[in-house]
């Protein structure tokens, strides 16, 4: 009996090494008529003192011919039990990334000029004093100017104040018309819960033959219409640039009190959400543009501004201090 059984185990082995189908082998020797089934059934029949004996050896030799014919199956279908891997079980996800909400925010801002037409240009964030300050009508000795709000590299290369450089760059290389927006960073040395030294502007700039200031007041209406809603108010409010006469400050009505009154628009219901403006002649005099010709409007907002309106948030810095539990929420 003994013999037999090792003879069956060495049989099953040996064919299954040859390359016979487990699940064949499986039925020949451990099915319900196979022979190793028909050993053990006969273990009753045996004289009780060789019954434990033979039994545990059957009972071994069936455990370890079925995880014999186990592996070979599952290597058949592909081997993921030689690595311990069920290819069954369902994927583990891996940690999803988002965009940052400013990143989000100056998407959605250029999304809508892109709508309305305008190229999305980007510009240099080390520039030279000529395009950050001079060509935008701001002679040296221009108030503006002062050292308390530039990072000087040297004395003609700042970190740029605003994103207005783009217009003079983009007028200096490309004749008229111009419809364009530039996103950016821009510096200034100012640092608290509303202020940080590196920030986000979108500059627009329109410049063709006939352009009016009602021009300006219909794409910046729609611009405040698309992004805060249909039925915010705003304001063009007088106000004053070097590069662009007349100005205007663009107000909207407060998306927190809706006009009432409080704390975030200090008592007045209405929020400073960008500058604008008709661009001066003296800057076309810096990039061959013939003021008798064309005319233009030039706009400015800061998108991290616009981000703290439009989701509640008072404290600038929170977008720099990538915090998880903050950044998770957008
Ligand atoms: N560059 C101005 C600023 O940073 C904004 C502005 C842009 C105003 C274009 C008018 C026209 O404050």
């Amino acid at each position: 009996m003994e013999d037999e059984l090792h003879r069956l185990q060495t049989e099953a082995l040996a064919a299954l090494e040859s390359g016979q189908d487990p699940d064949e082998l499986k039925v020949r020797y451990l099915g319900r008529k196979g022979r190793l089934t028909a050993i053990l059934r006969g273990v009753k029949d045996l004289p009780v003192a060789k019954r434990p004996g033979i039994g545990q050896l059957a009972n071994r030799l069936k455990a370890e011919l079925e995880a014999a014919l186990a592996r070979a199956a599952s290597d058949a279908r592909g081997g993921e039990a030689a690595f311990g891997l069920d290819i069954g079980l369902p994927g583990r996800r891996g940690p999803l990334g988002r965009l940052h909400p400013i990143t989000q925010t100056e998407t959605d801002i250029c999304d809508i000029f892109i709508r309305m037409g305008f190229s999305v240009v980007e510009t240099r964030e080390v520039e030279l004093d000529y395009y950050c300050f001079e060509a935008l009508n701001m002679p040296p000795d221009h108030p503006a100017r002062d050292m308390q709000d530039t990072f000087y590299i040297t004395e003609d290369v700042v970190l740029r104040t605003h994103t207005s450089p783009a217009q003079v760059r983009t007028m200096e290389s490309t004749p008229p018309p111009v419809k364009i927006v530039c996103p950016g960073k821009a510096f200034r040395r100012d640092s608290d819960v509303t202020h940080t030294p590196m920030f986000h502007q979108v500059e627009g700039l329109l410049v063709d033959e006939g352009v009016s200031f009602g021009d300006l007041k219909g794409v910046l209406a729609e611009f405040v219409r698309q992004l805060f809603g249909p039925r915010t108010p705003l304001r063009f409010r007088p106000s004053f640039f070097p590069f662009t006469e007349p100005s205007a400050e663009v107000d909207i009505g407060c998306v927190v009190c809706r006009g009432k009154g409080c704390r975030v628009c200090k008592q007045t219901g209405w929020l400073e959400i960008l500058g604008s403006g008709m661009v001066d002649p003296n800057v076309y005099g810096f990039v061959d543009y013939d003021p008798d010709v064309i005319s233009g409007f030039a706009f400015g907002m800061g998108v991290e501004r616009i981000a703290m309106l439009r989701y509640g948030i008072d404290d600038i810095r929170l977008f720099f201090q990538n915090d998880l539990r903050f950044l998770r929420q957008f």
